[in-house]
C-alpha cells in the first residue's frame, strides 16, 4: 500500500533531452561549450545539440508520460534558454513560451510538474565571469530563481533549486570530466559547493518571503548519495571511514540544510588534518558561512534524494601525498562481489541500499518528508527492448520503498524513475541508456518506444494507484 498522494514520477533534465541548443535565441551553456570544444572527454565526441529533440517534440514526451500513467514529471529548465546571458536583463520569450506550454500540458493531463532550476547547465556567459567559483553567482542564481517563481510558480508547486551540487563540484571542478572541465583538486570543488549552497539558501529565502504565501509550494535541493556501510562491520577503521564517506557526499550538502547550518564536523576536521600534513598554509580550504548571509539551516521543505548505488567502505588507499577530495576523505568505496553491476561500472545494483539510506536519513535529519527524485538502471551495448533485468530492478526497488514506508516509518512522498527517455548521459554520451522509453537517435523524428520496463512501470503504478483508491 502506498499513500493516496504518493508521487509516481519519472525525471529528465533539459540538456539531456531538449536539443535545440542554439535555436530561438537560446544562449550557450557550459555543456554546449564542453561538448563542442575538441579534446574533451565526451564519448565519441557526442553532444546534446539534438539529443531527443524535446524542444520540438515535447508532445511526444507527453504521450510517453501519459502512457506510463505518471502522477508527477520532474523536468529541468535550461537557464540559458530562458535568460540567454544568465541575467534577467534579456528574457527569451520563446523559451518562456516553451516551458509554459510544457507546464500547462502536464497540468491539463493531470500530471504535476516538479521543476529543477539548475541541472548542470550554467549559462556560458556566467561561466565567463567565474561561474560557480565566483561569490557573485549566489545572488545571480537567486534572481534567476525569482524569475522562475514569478513566471511559473502559480502552477508549479514542487521546486528543486539545484541538482546534485556534489556532481557539479567534484566532476566539474575537481576531476574535470563534466562541464566546465576545471581540474583544481582539493580546492575548487569546496568553493563551488559552497557557492551553490549560498545560492540555494538565497533562493529558498526569496521563495519563503516573496512567494510562499501566495503560491504555497515547496522548495528543496536534490542531493545524490550512495548508501555506504563498513567493509568489515567489526572494524573501527572501516566504520570511521564509512562515516567520512557519507559526510563527504550526503553530509556535505544535507548537514547545512537539516542539522547545523554548517558542514559536518568530520568533513572539516579531515580537511584540516590533510592540509596540515601537506603543509598547506592559506587558511581552510573548506569555506565558512558568513553570519551576514541568509542562514542555510531549515532551507529545505523536503529531502530530495537521488540514489543509484551502494558501497562497502574502508580507509582510503589513494594518494595521501596529494591535495584532493579523495585524499581528504580518506575512504575508499568498494563494490561487494555479490552485487550485480548493470551497464556502467559505477552502478552496482543494490535495491536494499535505498531502504537503508532512507532509514539513515530519517534518523539523521529529523524525519523529513522525502522524495526520491532520481533512481534508475542503465543499459549498455545492443539495445534490449525486452529488458527483463530492469523490470526486476523496478519491482525490487519499489518493494524497498514500500518497506521503508511501512516498516521503518520513513515519510516517503514519491519516487521518480531516471529516466523517462534514453538521453544524453553526460560524458557517456548516448552509450548508456537509462530510459523507460527507447529513443532512436539515428532517425530525424527520434521515435520513442516503450521498453518492456516502461510497460512494467506503468503496470506497477496502475496497480498501486488502484489499491490506494480502494483504500479510500
Ligand atoms: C545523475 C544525474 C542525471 C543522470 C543520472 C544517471 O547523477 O542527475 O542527470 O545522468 O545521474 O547517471
Amino acid at each position: 500500500m502506498f499513500p493516496t498522494n504518493f508521487a509516481w514520477g519519472a525525471a529528465t533534465s533539459a540538456y539531456q533531452i531538449e536539443g535545440g541548443w542554439d535555436v530561438d535565441d537560446k544562449g550557450p551553456s557550459i555543456w554546449d561549450t564542453f561538448c563542442h570544444e575538441g579534446g574533451r572527454l565526451v564519448f565519441e565526441g557526442q553532444s546534446g545539440d539534438v539529443t531527443c529533440n524535446s524542444y520540438e517534440l515535447w508532445e511526444e514526451d507527453l504521450r510517453c508520460i501519459r502512457q506510463l500513467g505518471l502522477t508527477h514529471y520532474r523536468l529541468s529548465l535550461s537557464w540559458s534558454r530562458l535568460l540567454p546571458e544568465g541575467i534577467t536583463r534579456h528574457v527569451n520569450q520563446k523559451g518562456l513560451r516553451y516551458y509554459n506550454k510544457v507546464i500547462n500540458d502536464l497540468l491539463a493531463s493531470d500530471v504535476l510538474p516538479m521543476v529543477t532550476l539548475y541541472h548542470f547547465d550554467l549559462p556560458q556567459a556566467l561561466q565567463d565571469q567565474g561561474g560557480w567559483k565566483s561569490p557573485e553567482i549566489a545572488a545571480i542564481f537567486d534572481s534567476y530563481a525569482c524569475f522562475c517563481f514569478e513566471s511559473f510558480g502559480d502552477r508549479v508547486k514542487l521546486w528543486i533549486t539545484l541538482n546534485e551540487p556534489y556532481v557539479c563540484a567534484k566532476l566539474g571542478h575537481e576531476d574535470g570530466i563534466f562541464a566546465p572541465g576545471v581540474k583544481e583538486p582539493g580546492m575548487a570543488a569546496y568553493l563551488v559547493g559552497h557557492n551553490m549552497l549560498r545560492g540555494h539558501a538565497r533562493a529558498w529565502h526569496s521563495y519563503n518571503v516573496l512567494y510562499r504565501a501566495k503560491q504555497g509550494g515547496s522548495v528543496s535541493l536534490a542531493i545524490n548519495s550512495d548508501w555506504a556501510e563498513p567493509l568489515d562491520p567489526a572494524s573501527p577503521d572501516d566504520t570511521a571511514a564509512t562515516e567520512r564517506y557519507l559526510a563527504f557526499t550526503l553530509g556535505w550538502f544535507a548537514w547545512p540544510l537539516f542539522v547545523t547550518g554548517d558542514y559536518p564536523e568530520v568533513m572539516r576536521s579531515s580537511i584540516e588534518v590533510r592540509s596540515k600534513e601537506l603543509g598547506y598554509q592559506e587558511g581552510s580550504r573548506l569555506p565558512r558561512f558568513s553570519k551576514d548571509e541568509p542562514s542555510l539551516l531549515g532551507t529545505a521543505d523536503f529531502f530530495a534524494l537521488n540514489y543509484y548505488t551502494s558501497r562497502r567502505v574502508k580507509p582510503g588507499e589513494c594518494c595521501p601525498g596529494l591535495l584532493g577530495l579523495k585524499s581528504d576523505r580518506d575512504a575508499e568505496g568498494v563494490v561487494d562481489p555479490s552485487w550485480p553491476v548493470c551497464g556502467v561500472s559505477w552502478l552496482a545494483v543494490v535495491p536494499d541500499g535505498l531502504r537503508k539510506l532512507l532509514k539513515y536519513i530519517k534518523d539523521t535529519f529529523n524525519n523529513p518528508a522525502v522524495y526520491i527524485t532520481e533512481n534508475g538502471f542503465s543499459q549498455v551495448g545492443p539495445v534490449d527492448m525486452e529488458d527483463v533485468q530492469r523490470c526486476g530492478f523496478y519491482h525490487d526497488i519499489i518493494q524497498e520503498v514500500a518497506r521503508a514506508l511501512r516498516e521503518d516509518g520513513v515519510d516517503v512522498r514519491g519516487y521518480f524513475a531516471w529516466s523517462l527517455l534514453d538521453n544524453f548521459e553526460w560524458a557517456d554520451g548516448f552509450s548508456v541508456r537509462f530510459g523507460l522509453f527507447h529513443v532512436d537517435f539515428s532517425r530525424p523524428k527520434r521515435p520513442r518506444t516503450a521498453y518492456r520496463s516502461g510497460r512494467e512501470y506503468a503496470g506497477i503504478i496502475s496497480k498501486y494507484r488502484s489499491q490506494t483508491m480502494v483504500n479510500i
